[in-house]
């Protein structure tokens, strides 16, 4: 079987469509026809300050949202990134062999530091993209299932696999990005320009997995669409339109062209009543298992043991190798 590995920040505290839609989902599907390990990345959170209780609380709430999306612990891997102390110990390895410049182009890097001020910025947050490379190589990874804006962290995962093995011998497996042209990019409700995120400006346009359903209803109902009425796919003249469709046809498994002549001759209202009512059937039973996840904090830690345990057990055995090939004497 193939491997795929993927990750997700907790910092969050609920999950949001683009998330799910962009990611999660794929994680999902992978898990029956890959070897799929998928994290909670506990160590990234900390690139900017965090508050630990919130910290801890949002770490087990992710793994909660991942279970009651459908990941299943008999069939992938699912862990807490800081469980498994390989993830910083090839960042390390991996931090020595990255240019400050070839860093510096990381576009992530730049718009965040940007909102932060740059002098406020940590060097975590600089080095951020080279403990996802670590991630990634780590587990020989053949597929990364991600939304559009990790492409590049990909790309940089290819070309520091390639110097490494160039350098020290064949070590690590290159990576593809595993990205769906529908999903990769889920848009901003209120500003279809943008992609869905956290940082909105407003919250009304984020679709937050865990808020109350009728709030999300409204959200939906308010989307922004434009002053025409026909209910077209066409991403450049209609970016809201097109946006809704996309989500619509992912939840409900209906293709974009039977949308289209499903709503021919009817307007907006229709397509977001109906768009209210997938999406609230959708979140409320997702809510509902999360929850279920959360009252029983013994078993969701226990799965996430063992699932740490099957990490390290791949992770060690890279992590051995590529310290032998760097020429670390190993310890007696
Ligand atoms: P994160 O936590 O920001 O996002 C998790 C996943 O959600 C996807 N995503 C979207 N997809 C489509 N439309 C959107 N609007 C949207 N917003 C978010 C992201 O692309 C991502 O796949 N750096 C990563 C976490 C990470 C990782 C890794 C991923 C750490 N190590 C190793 C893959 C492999 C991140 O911050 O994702």
């Amino acid at each position: 079987r193939p491997r795929v590995l993927s990750g997700i920040q907790p910092t969050a505290g609920s999950f949001h469509l683009g998330n799910y839609l962009g990611a999660v989902r794929q994680w999902v599907a992978l898990q029956e026809t890959h070897d799929a390990f998928y994290m909670v990345v506990d160590l990234h959170a900390i690139t900017v300050p965090q508050d630990p209780k919130e910290l801890r609380a949002n770490t087990r709430l992710a793994a909660a949202q991942l279970l009651a999306a459908g990941l299943d612990p008999d069939r992938c891997t699912l862990f807490v990134q800081s469980h498994v102390p390989e993830h910083a110990q090839l960042a390390w390895v991996m931090n020595c062999i990255t240019g400050f410049g070839e860093a510096s182009r990381m576009t992530q890097f730049k718009d965040k530091s940007a909102k932060q001020g740059a002098d406020r910025a940590s060097v975590g947050l600089f080095t951020y993209p080279i403990l996802q490379v670590a991630d990634i190589l780590l587990y020989q990874a053949h597929e990364v299932p991600v939304g559009e804006d990790q492409r590049q962290h990909i790309e940089l995962t290819r070309d520091l696999a390639t110097r490494f093995n160039g350098r020290f011998g064949d070590t690590f497996t290159l990576p593809k990005p595993y990205i769906l042209k529908e999903t990769a990019k889920i848009y901003d409700l209120q500003d279809p320009a943008v992609k869905m995120s956290k940082s909105a400006s407003t919250p009304k346009g984020l679709i937050n997995l865990l808020d109350e359903p009728k709030a999300t209803a409204k959200k939906v109902k308010s989307a922004v669409t434009d002053t025409d009425t026909v209910i077209r796919y066409d991403v450049a003249e209609k970016p809201g339109v097109s946006n809704l469709l996309t989500i619509y046809s992912v939840l409900t498994g209906t293709t974009v062209p039977e949308l289209e002549e499903k709503y021919a001759g009817k307007g907006y209202g229709a397509l977001k009543t109906d768009l209210a009512e997938v999406m609230v059937d959708f979140v409320t039973p997702f809510r509902e298992r999360t929850q279920q996840y959360l009252d029983d904090p013994e078993t969701l830690d226990s799965i996430l043991a063992k699932g740490a345990e099957k990490a390290r057990a791949v992770a060690a055995e890279t992590l051995a190798q590529a310290y032998e090939r760097v020429g670390f004497l190993p310890a007696k």
